[in-house]
Parts: structure tokens; C-alpha cells; sequence
């Protein structure tokens, strides 16, 4: 058989032998390596005191220890420690690991999660290209964010506000004054070193931004904890065509003859807008209000660097029918009066004819004439012609 076969058993061991000495690492991947360390997880600040951190074998992982776990933290030089303590001030990326040697397991190491953080030493916000702090409506400009001295830019993300919303771009993150010596060491994702870095991004602001505080955030991304740090704001004046209210100034306006109408034409604009009235090319007022007594086209322009906007009112002439009513309302009152006075003066003149015809009927009794039936007859005038 060919495992018992010793010359073969030592080339295999011999072999291995080698491949951990030019490795450093020989874990498999598939089982832990049976050692604990304590704490398993080391997040630390810059300059902060520094906490060792413990390698000890796993008792419940029923293994035999050939050498007690030692630290081997290959940046540093070191090989064999039981304790390791990081230096607050560099040990930026030492990858320290612990390392055992088992009965029946080839030599392993367990990497322990270790960072090195340091909030930057400086955060800004500034215009892309030295434009100003002026810009124009729904027109894109550009700012950056700059961070000096922060580690690690892998962990980083900007944060920006404008007022009080906030939000964070997918756009890349560039290191900058960065002079690498090796090909990573610009890479954000590799270096844990202290870098500068920035992010630039488009801004596309409306009139509601006006005069709203942009700023951004450095955040640091590290599970448990985010420490961050927060530029000064800088103040964006957004520049925006005049805009016209027209709730308080509608198309059509009467008017009614002898009573001037006011005509406000409110504009909204940044910067202020220059407020005209016209009637058709000729220039009426400059100003806000005009006073109209005619019926026609009245138009409203406002206008300021941006841009101008005009909006037509058309004064319509009402008659003001009040006194038309009331007039017709009297000549009514006095035909109707003449109607009836006509009438009752044509009853009151029968009724005196009665009255009249009454005396002749009893004259005509007299007489021993048939006047019965003097008050049944419709014209009692023609029986006494
Ligand atoms: C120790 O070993 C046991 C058994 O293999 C395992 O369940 C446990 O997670 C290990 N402890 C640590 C801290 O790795
Ligand atoms: C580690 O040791 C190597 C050679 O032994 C040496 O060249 C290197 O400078 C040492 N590094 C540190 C950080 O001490
Ligand atoms: C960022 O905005 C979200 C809502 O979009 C809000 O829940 C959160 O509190 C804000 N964060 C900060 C730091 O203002
Ligand atoms: C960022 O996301 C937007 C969509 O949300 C996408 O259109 C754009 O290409 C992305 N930009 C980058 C740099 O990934
Ligand atoms: C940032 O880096 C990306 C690619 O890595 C590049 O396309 C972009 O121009 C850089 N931006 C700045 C502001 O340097
Ligand atoms: C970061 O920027 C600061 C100030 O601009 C500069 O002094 C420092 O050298 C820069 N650091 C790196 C790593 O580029
Ligand atoms: C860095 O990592 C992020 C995700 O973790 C990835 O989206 C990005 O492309 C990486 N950047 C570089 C320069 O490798
Ligand atoms: C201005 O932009 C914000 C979002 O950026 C949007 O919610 C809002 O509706 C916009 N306002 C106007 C008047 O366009
Ligand atoms: C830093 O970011 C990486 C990738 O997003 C993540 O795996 C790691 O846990 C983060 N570091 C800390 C200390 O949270
Ligand atoms: C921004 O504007 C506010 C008031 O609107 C003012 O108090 C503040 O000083 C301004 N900030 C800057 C950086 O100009
Ligand atoms: C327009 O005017 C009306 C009435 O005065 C007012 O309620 C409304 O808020 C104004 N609209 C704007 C956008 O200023
Ligand atoms: C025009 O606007 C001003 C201020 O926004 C307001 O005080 C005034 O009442 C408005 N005029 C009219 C006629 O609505």
C-alpha cells in the first residue's frame, strides 16, 4: 500500500512542511481553527488607549495542543506572542492572527477582525470649478466634498444635506493628493491607512432651494458605531424666472362704468422681478397695480435676468344696472297707478250713474211705471233715453 510506504509519508510531510513556511497561513477552509480569541472583534480609535487582545486554545473543540496559540501579526514583525497590543498610532493594517498547532491538524491560523479608524481632520463642501454661489434654476453645477485624513475609506460614505433632507450619491469616492508606491495604494477598498478623499456630485435645485444650506457628512461605517463629521454649510441662492399668481388675478375682470378697477399683478421671482403693465406695445405703469377705467387688454409682464413672463386680463365693461332697474321699476309704478286710476274712474263714474238712475226709478214709481226691474237692466241709460 502506498501511504505506508515511509519514503513516500516524508516527501508528503516534507512538502507540507514547505508550503506553511512560504505561505504563513495554512487554515483549511472548511474548518475553523480551534483557537479563541478574545475579544473577537477589535474596533478602535486613533490614539485611543490600546486593548490587548487574548489567543487561547478551544477546550470544547476536544483537540490536543501541540503549542500553546500564539499571535503572528506578519506587518509588525511579530511571530509569538500570546497577547498582542495594537499601537494606536499605526498599526493600520497589521492583520493580526492567531496561530495554533493541534494534534492531527495541520498548523492554522484565525484571522481576528481588527480596524483602525480616524475620523478626518477636516470635512468641506466647495463649488466644483470656482463657480459661484449663484445658480440658476433646474441648471446642474457641481459640488465636492472633501475629507482629509480619515481612515478606512473603505468604511466611508458622505452623507449630503440640503436643508433637511438628506441622502447619500452612488457616484465614486476618488482619493486625492494620493501618491502611491504601490499600485493599491490609492484603491479606497484596500489602503486602511488615513487617505484624503472626495466625492463630487451633480446638484439639480429648484426655486424651493433657495437660500437652503448645502453640507455633507463623513460617516464612518463601522457596525456597533458611526462616527462622523459634518462640513460647514454653504448657502446656495437659486436664480428663477418670474412666476405670475394668478388665484388673485383672473383672466376676465368686469367693470362697471364710472368705478375704476385696480388690476395687482403679484410676481414671484429670484432675483425680484420688474413688474410692467401694458396695453398692447404702450408702456403703461411700471409697478405692481394699475387702475383701469376702460375696457380692453391689459398686459402684465415681470421680467429679471432669468427670464420674463406676461399674462393678459381682459377688462370687460359692465353697465351698472341698478339704476336702469330702479328707473324701470317707477315707470312700471306709474303705468300701473295710471291703469288703475283709468279703471276706477270709469267704476266710480257708473256707480254715480246708479245713484243717479236710482232717484229716476223712484221718480218713475211715482209715476206707476214697472221699475222693478230698473236695477236688473245692464244699461239702465238707454231706458231712459
Ligand atoms: C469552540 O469550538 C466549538 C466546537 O467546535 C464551537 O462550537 C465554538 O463555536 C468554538 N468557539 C469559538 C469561540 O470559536
Ligand atoms: C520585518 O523584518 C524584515 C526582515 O526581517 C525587515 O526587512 C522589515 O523592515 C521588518 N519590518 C518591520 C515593520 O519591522
Ligand atoms: C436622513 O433622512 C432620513 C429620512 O430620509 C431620516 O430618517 C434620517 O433621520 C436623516 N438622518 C439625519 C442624520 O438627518
Ligand atoms: C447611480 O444610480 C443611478 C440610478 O439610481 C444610475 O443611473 C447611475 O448610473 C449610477 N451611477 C453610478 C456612478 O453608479
Ligand atoms: C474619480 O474617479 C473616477 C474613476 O475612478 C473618475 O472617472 C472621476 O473622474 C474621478 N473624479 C474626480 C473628481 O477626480
Ligand atoms: C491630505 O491633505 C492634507 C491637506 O491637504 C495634506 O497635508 C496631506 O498630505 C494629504 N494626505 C494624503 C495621504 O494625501
Ligand atoms: C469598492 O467596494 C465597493 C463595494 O464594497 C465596490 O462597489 C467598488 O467598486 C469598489 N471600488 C473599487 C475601486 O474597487
Ligand atoms: C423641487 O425639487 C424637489 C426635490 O428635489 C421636489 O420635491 C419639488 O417638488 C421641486 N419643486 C418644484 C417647484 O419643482
Ligand atoms: C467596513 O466595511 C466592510 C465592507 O462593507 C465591512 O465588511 C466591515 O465590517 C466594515 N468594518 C467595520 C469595522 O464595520
Ligand atoms: C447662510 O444664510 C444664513 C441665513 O440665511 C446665515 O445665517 C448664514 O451665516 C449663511 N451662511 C453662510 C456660510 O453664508
Ligand atoms: C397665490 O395667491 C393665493 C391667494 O393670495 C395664495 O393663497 C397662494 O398661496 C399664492 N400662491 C403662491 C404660490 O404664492
Ligand atoms: C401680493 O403679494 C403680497 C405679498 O406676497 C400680499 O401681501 C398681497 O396681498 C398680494 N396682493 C394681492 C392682490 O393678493
Amino acid at each position: 500500500m502506498d501511504y505506508l510506504n515511509p519514503l513516500r509519508l516524508l516527501s508528503v510531510l516534507f512538502t507540507f512542511e514547505l508550503l506553511s513556511l512560504s505561505n504563513g497561513t495554512e487554515s483549511s477552509a472548511d474548518e475553523e481553527c480551534p483557537v479563541i480569541i478574545t475579544p473577537d472583534r477589535m474596533v478602535i480609535r486613533y490614539g485611543d488607549s490600546p486593548q490587548t487582545v487574548q489567543c487561547q486554545p478551544n477546550t470544547t473543540a476536544s483537540t490536543n495542543v501541540i503549542k500553546k496559540p500564539y499571535w503572528k501579526v506578519p506587518e509588525r514583525n511579530i511571530t509569538e506572542r500570546v497577547t498582542w497590543t495594537p499601537d494606536t498610532q499605526q498599526d493600520w493594517d497589521p492583520r493580526p492572527a492567531c496561530a495554533g498547532e493541534f494534534v492531527g491538524k495541520p498548523k492554522c491560523t484565525k484571522p481576528l477582525d481588527y480596524t483602525l479608524y480616524k475620523k478626518p481632520d477636516s470635512v468641506s463642501i466647495l463649488l466644483v470649478d470656482n463657480a459661484g454661489s449663484v445658480v440658476k434654476e433646474d441648471v446642474d453645477f457641481q459640488l465636492t466634498c472633501e475629507i482629509t485624513n480619515v481612515a478606512p475609506a473603505g468604511n466611508l460614505t458622505v452623507r449630503w444635506y440640503i436643508g433637511n433632507v438628506n441622502f447619500t450619491s452612488n457616484e465614486t469616492m476618488n482619493a486625492t493628493g494620493c501618491f502611491p508606491q504601490k499600485d493599491t495604494d490609492c484603491d479606497l477598498n484596500v489602503t486602511r491607512s488615513p487617505m484624503n478623499v472626495s466625492q463630487t456630485i451633480n446638484f439639480h435645485l429648484n426655486r424651493t432651494h433657495n437660500g437652503a444650506e448645502i453640507k455633507c457628512e463623513a460617516v464612518l461605517e463601522l457596525g456597533k458605531i458611526e462616527p462622523s463629521e459634518m462640513s460647514s454649510p454653504i448657502n446656495i441662492t437659486v436664480h428663477y424666472k418670474p412666476w405670475i399668481n394668478t388665484t388673485e388675478l383672473p383672466h376676465t375682470i368686469p367693470l362697471f362704468r364710472g368705478y375704476p378697477e385696480e388690476l395687482v399683478c403679484n410676481a414671484s421671482g429670484n432675483p425680484p422681478p420688474e413688474i410692467q403693465w401694458f396695453d398692447g406695445q404702450k408702456h403703461l405703469v411700471s409697478g405692481k397695480t394699475l387702475s383701469v377705467n376702460e375696457a380692453g387688454v391689459y398686459n402684465c409682464s415681470a421680467s429679471n435676468e432669468v427670464g420674463s413672463v406676461s399674462y393678459a386680463v381682459k377688462v370687460i365693461l359692465k353697465e351698472d344696472y341698478l339704476p336702469l332697474i330702479a328707473g324701470f321699476v317707477a315707470v312700471a309704478v306709474v303705468a300701473i297707478s295710471i291703469i288703475f286710476l283709468f279703471i276706477y274712474s270709469i267704476y266710480y263714474k257708473n256707480t254715480k250713474m246708479r245713484r243717479y238712475n236710482l232717484k229716476n226709478a223712484k221718480l218713475s214709481a211715482h209715476n206707476g211705471n214697472v221699475a222693478h226691474n230698473g236695477w236688473d237692466m245692464q244699461f239702465p241709460m238707454t231706458k231712459l233715453s
